[in-house]
C-alpha cells in the first residue's frame, strides 16, 4: 500500500493562562526563537512532511508565527477547548486521502527533538499502530500515566484526575506525544472518544484503549522528561531556556567552539558558527548571527543579525545590531555600536565609536570617539569611508557623506562635505597659543584671594 507522507498536527489552542501574559503561550521565546517554531523545526528535521496547528480563538498571531517557518501550514481554529481529542478534531481535514502517519504534538515543547519523532516513525514504519512518547517523571502529578497489561504491553492511558491511588503511583508517564499509523487508525479511534470522565474533556489518551480493545499495537518509545517539558510558567520558560541554551553551547564546543565560561554564554536556535572561534564570557548572541572561523569574541558583546568575518576581533564591550558585517580580520573593540555597517576586510574601529548606515574601507582606520551622524530626526543617510583611510579621534562625520581613499579627517573635525582621495579634512577652530596667559591668570588670582 503506499501511503501520503507523514502529518504533525501541532495543538496550541490552550489559553495559558498560568503564563500571565498578553502574548500566547506558544510565541513566549526559547533561545531567540517562539516555542511553536522549535517544534515547528524538529518535525521537519524528523523528515515529517507537513504539518497543520490548532490554535485557539483570537490566536491569528500565533498562526502567522506558524507561518513565519513553515509557509505551507494549515491553521485550524479550536472554537472550545474541550480537550485533546477535540482539538485533533479541529484538523481533521489536513488529512489527504491515503493519508500516513499522524503525531499529534504540542506546541508548548520547545526542547523536543527530532530524533524522538524519528524513532516514533521507526515504530509505525516496524508496524505499530499507534505510538506513545512516555517519560519517567520524578513527580508525576498532572501526568496521564502508562498502563500496561500482563504482557508488558501498553493498555491505555490513565489521566491524573481519573486514576486510582495505586495507579498514581505509577511514575511511567505520557509526554502528549501520540502517532498513529494513519489516516484512517486516527479518524476510526477518534470518533468512539467521549468526554466521560472526571474532566468531562475529550482526552485523545483513550485513543490507547479503544485501539487495544480493536486488537492494535500500541507502543511506547521513551523519552527524557527534559525533552518533553511542557511550558506552563514564566519558571518553566526559564528551565527551558537553560536547557536549550547547555545544548547549543555543547554543540558549539563539539563544533570546534572554545567557550571559556559557557555558562555566560547565549546562544540563539540559529547561530553559525565556526571553527576556532573563541567566546569569552558574558556574551549574547541574538537571532540572525554568523560567526566566520577564528575569530574572537571578547567579553560583555551583544550581537544581532550581524556577521563577523574570519578572524575578526570583537569586543570587550562591543555591539553589532542588525546589518552589522564585519570582513576578515577586521577589529572591532570597546564600546563600539555597529548598525547597518560593512566593516570591510582589516579595518580597525577600536574604541567608543558609533558606525550606523556606513561603508568602512579596507585597512581604514576609525579613531577613538568617532561618530557617524546618520540621523537627521527624520530619515537615515549614509556615511562612505574609503580604503586605507584616517578618521582621526572624536570627529563627527555627518551623513549623506564621503572620506575618500587614504584620505585623513584631523581630530576633532565635524565632516559634513565629501572629502577627497588622499585629501586632509580639517574643521575645526584653529589652535591659539597666548603666551604667558596662564601664569598671569594665576598670579592675579592668587592675589586676589590674599586680600
Ligand atoms: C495532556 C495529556 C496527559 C499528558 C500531558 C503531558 C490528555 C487528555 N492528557 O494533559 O496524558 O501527560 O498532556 O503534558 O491528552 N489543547 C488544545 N485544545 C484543548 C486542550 C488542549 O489545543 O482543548 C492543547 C494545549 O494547548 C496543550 C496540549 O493540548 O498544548 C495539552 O493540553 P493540556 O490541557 O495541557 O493537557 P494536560 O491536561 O496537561
Ligand atoms: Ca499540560
Amino acid at each position: 500500500m503506499t501511503q501520503s507522507s507523514a502529518l504533525a498536527i501541532v495543538l496550541a489552542a490552550g489559553k495559558g493562562t498560568r503564563m500571565k501574559s498578553d502574548l500566547p503561550k506558544v510565541l513566549h521565546r526559547i533561545a531567540g526563537a517562539p516555542m511553536l517554531a522549535h517544534v515547528l523545526r524538529a518535525g521537519s528535521a524528523a523528515g515529517i512532511a507537513r504539518a497543520c496547528l490548532v490554535v485557539g480563538p483570537n490566536m491569528e498571531a500565533v498562526g502567522e508565527a506558524g507561518q513565519a517557518v513553515d509557509p505551507a501550514l494549515d491553521v485550524f481554529v479550536q472554537p472550545e477547548q474541550l480537550g485533546t481529542a477535540d482539538a485533533v478534531k479541529a484538523a481533521l481535514p489536513s488529512l489527504e486521502a491515503g493519508q500516513g502517519p499522524v503525531l499529534v504534538l504540542y506546541g508548548d515543547t520547545p526542547l523536543l527533538r527530532a530524533e524522538t519523532l524519528k524513532a516514533v516513525v521507526g515504530e509505525l514504519d516496524a508496524g505499530a499502530d499507534l505510538v506513545v512518547v512516555g517519560f519517567e517523571a520524578d513527580d508525576p502529578t498532572g501526568y496521564g500515566r502508562l498502563l500496561f497489561d500482563e504482557e508488558g504491553r501498553l493498555a491505555g492511558i490513565r489521566e491524573e484526575k481519573d486514576a486510582s491511588t495505586a495507579e498514581r503511583a505509577l511514575t511511567l508517564c505520557n509526554s502528549g506525544i501520540v502517532a498513529f499509523r494513519s489516516g484512517e487508525t486516527l479518524t476510526t479511534l477518534l470518533s468512539r472518544i467521549g468526554n466521560d470522565n472526571a474532566k468531562g474533556e475529550y482526552y485523545l489518551t483513550d485513543a490507547v484503549s479503544l485501539a487495544r480493545a480493536d486488537g492494535l499495537h500500541a507502543r511506547v518509545v521513551l523519552s527524557n522528561a527534559e525533552e518533553v517539558l511542557g511550558v506552563n510558567s514564566r519558571a518553566e520558560l526559564a528551565v527551558a531556556e537553560a536547557a536549550m541554551q547547555k545544548r547549543l553551547r555543547s554543540a558549539a564546543m563539539a563544533h570546534g567552539v572554545t567557550l571559556i565560561a559557557p555558562e555566560t554564554v547565549f546562544f540563539s536556535y540559529d547561530t553559525a558558527i565556526g571553527r576556532d572561534v573563541v567566546i569569552q564570557p558574558n556574551v549574547i548572541i541574538g537571532p540572525g548571527v554568523t560567526i566566520d572561523d577564528g575569530a574572537t569574541i571578547k567579553g560583555f558583546c551583544h550581537f544581532e543579525n550581524a556577521r563577523i568575518g574570519p578572524g575578526a576581533t570583537v569586543g570587550p564591550f562591543a555591539r553589532l545590531r542588525p546589518g552589522a558585517e564585519l570582513a576578515k580580520n577586521a577589529h572591532v573593540g570597546n564600546f563600539v555600536e555597529i548598525k547597518n555597517a560593512h566593516v570591510h576586510e582589516g579595518a580597525k574601529v577600536n574604541h567608543l565609536t558609533y558606525i550606523g548606515d556606513a561603508s568602512v574601507g579596507a585597512k581604514a582606520n576609525i579613531g577613538a570617539g568617532t561618530i557617524t551622524c546618520n540621523y537627521d530626526g527624520f530619515a537615515k543617510h549614509r556615511t562612505e569611508i574609503g580604503e586605507g583611510a584616517f578618521i582621526g579621534s572624536n570627529s563627527s562625520l555627518v551623513a549623506p557623506v564621503k572620506v575618500g581613499d587614504g584620505a585623513y579627517v584631523g581630530s576633532g573635525s565635524v565632516v559634513t562635505k565629501d572629502v577627497p582621495e588622499d585629501a586632509l579634512a580639517v574643521s575645526r577652530v584653529p589652535q591659539q597659543n597666548h603666551e604667558g596667559w596662564a601664569g598671569k591668570m594665576r598670579a592675579r588670582r592668587t592675589r586676589d584671594k590674599s586680600k
